[in-house]
């Protein structure tokens, strides 16, 4: 006698015309009503989620952002780290902050408490801005300036980490972010590594 085989020519016994037992229905009821939640989330989150950045993007030439840069250190410089400027701008003021493979430039010195607008851009590819110790994080798109209005909570010694990989030396791409308190001075613990 001939046992029955089952290859892809030969469809097995099907039971699709029988009813949906009851707790498919209610799964499949499930699903679908938190597809919709999700999909009504999207166009609600835009308006009303909190991971919306802060301030303006705009479209800018990467040659034009670094000239900028460049302007602005020119203007703040008040020292150096190893070659790398360290910019004290005035509060309130618009600062300039260049990602490009492997530094971030300038070393930017803040006063805790006050406002800044900080443009964010990259010069080559994306880079990712990471604050560290504390968890602030950035995409650095070259093309695109973006404004975010900052107000450091804290003084410290921070360090910039790049957390989008971006090349051979992504590991060594830190920077550096200085935030004073209102004396002008750095705290005795600092947050540096
Ligand atoms: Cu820049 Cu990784």
């Amino acid at each position: 006698m001939l046992t029955e085989t089952h290859t892809g020519l030969q469809s097995p016994k099907g039971n699709w015309w029988k009813p949906a037992h009851k707790s498919e229905r209610v799964w499949v009821g499930i699903a679908f009503g938190w597809c919709m939640v999700l999909f009504a989330m999207m166009p609600l989150w835009q308006v009303k989620g909190g991971q919306n950045p802060s301030g303006i993007r705009r479209k800018v030439d990467p040659a034009a952002f670094y000239a900028r840069t460049q302007e602005f250190i020119a203007q703040y410089r008040i020292g150096d780290d190893r070659g790398m400027p360290i910019v004290a701008p005035p509060p309130g003021s618009d600062i300039y902050l260049t990602a490009m493979s492997f530094q971030w430039t300038p070393i930017l010195q803040l006063e805790q408490g006050k406002e800044y607008i900080l443009h964010l851009s990259s010069l080559d590819v994306n880079h990712g801005f990471s604050l560290y110790p504390i968890n602030v994080n950035f995409q650095v798109v070259p093309g695109y300036d973006y404004g975010l209005r900052v107000t450091p909570t804290a003084a410290g010694d921070f360090r910039i980490i790049c957390n989008e990989f971006c090349g051979i030396g992504h590991h060594t791409m830190v920077g550096r972010v200085i935030v004073v308190d209102s004396t002008g001075n750095l705290p005795a613990q600092s947050g540096g590594i």
